[in-house]
């Protein structure tokens, strides 16, 4: 049933004010922070484990939890108005669920769980992931549990994949080498980390629920249980490909290339993974994304303009991802997995 702000109790602020982020310090996380700063609306909480070596921009608060104190985590939680989850890969499994729990129990009403991945509404792609089916575990919960769910759907992201390592976009920087998928012409829905941010931010700063029956602007209630659908750059290989050589200044005679067959690709990263060698993950993921028939485009259900997203710059946004290598290159467990 739809709720309007009219019929509301004198106290509702018809806007999100109070937002808690967990992973405020990591890659997504502090895009999505600086985002909100820059929007200047909401007050931030980050909830950052005890000890953590994360730091975090003036401006935010930081509350610090431990996960095997749900006091901690309740304590955070209570009063915040959203719930932000950004996870690393890496943590266990059991986490999500653990933050979930404990924003029922603060009483927050509304949570983007953990997933920043490609278009919810293809189970089939979701499924060859593997991550599809326990994203939809995680939105389930916060159902359960009484909440609303708001995810953001951006497929890869583009400068973290680019400066990712092989198994990702397939470009080796230091040794200028580059894996195509089949012939390098298939297309992909990707965001910069800026561009995911700034999604976020739009949504979280939209009025929380229609004034009454005769508003039928935006609201954060249209996004309820729902994805936003968001990208930079619907691109193949060989355009990210033409993009490095512009940015390089390097041509076809400095590069060493290599064609896969992605469903073999695809095959192989699985059979890693199900001995327990986690780097046939990314492997697989991408691969997958590029599958020639069924590849992750969603291009058609992007919601840039209805959020007022910028157009981005494809060049610019290849030399933040090269500007990453080295970075993303000092997190090798992460980078493995
Ligand atoms: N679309 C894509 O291309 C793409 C790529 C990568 C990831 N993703 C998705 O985005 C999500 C977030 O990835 P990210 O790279 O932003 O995460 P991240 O930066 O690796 O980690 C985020 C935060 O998780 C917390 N954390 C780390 N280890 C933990 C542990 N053992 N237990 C509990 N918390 C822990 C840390 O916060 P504190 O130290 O402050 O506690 C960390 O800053 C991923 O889980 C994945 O679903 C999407």
């Amino acid at each position: 049933m739809t709720r309007y702000a009219k019929d509301q109790p004198a106290t509702f602020e018809n806007a999100i004010n109070r937002v808690a982020i967990v992973g405020a310090g990591g890659t997504v996380g502090s895009h999505i922070v600086d985002a909100l700063l820059k929007g200047g609306r909401h007050a931030i909480t980050a909830l950052s484990r005890d000890g953590s070596s994360n730091t975090f921009p003036e401006g935010v608060k930081v509350a610090p939890v431990n996960y095997d104190d749900e006091a901690t985590l309740v304590a955070a939680l209570k009063d915040q108005q959203f719930l932000i989850i950004t996870i690393a890969p890496t943590a266990p499994r059991d986490t999500h669920s653990k933050l979930v729990q404990a924003a029922a129990k603060a009483g927050v009403p509304y949570v983007m769980p953990n997933e920043y991945s490609g278009d919810i509404e293809n189970v089939k792609l979701g499924q060859d992931m593997i991550l599809g089916p326990v994203a939809q575990a995680q939105r389930d919960e916060i159902e359960k549990l009484g909440m609303k769910w708001i995810t953001v759907c951006c497929g890869f992201w583009f400068d973290y994949s680019l400066g990712g390592g092989e198994s990702r976009f397939g470009f080796d920087f230091d040794n200028r080498s580059l894996t195509f998928y089949d012939d390098g012409n298939t297309k992909t829905s990707t965001s910069t980390l800026a561009q995911v941010g700034r999604a976020v931010a739009k949504v979280l700063g939209l009025d929380e629920l229609p004034a009454d029956e005769n508003d039928e602007s935006l609201t954060l209630s249209s996004f309820f249980n729902k994805g936003v659908y968001v990208n930079s750059f619907v691109v193949s290989q060989k355009d990210m490909f033409q993009s490095v050589k512009r940015v390089t200044g390097t041509t076809d005679a400095d590069w060493t290339i290599t064609h896969e067959d992605t469903k073999k690709r695809y095959e192989e990263g699985l059979a890693q993974v199900k001995t327990g060698n986690m780097a046939g993950f990314s492997k697989l993921l991408f691969a997958r994304g590029f599958f020639p028939d069924d590849a992750s485009d969603f291009s058609a259900k992007a919601q840039n303009e209805l959020l007022g997203l910028p157009d981005e710059n494809l060049d610019e946004s290849t030399k933040v991802g090269i500007d990453l290598v080295k970075k993303l290159q000092l997190r090798p467990q992460r980078m493995a997995s």
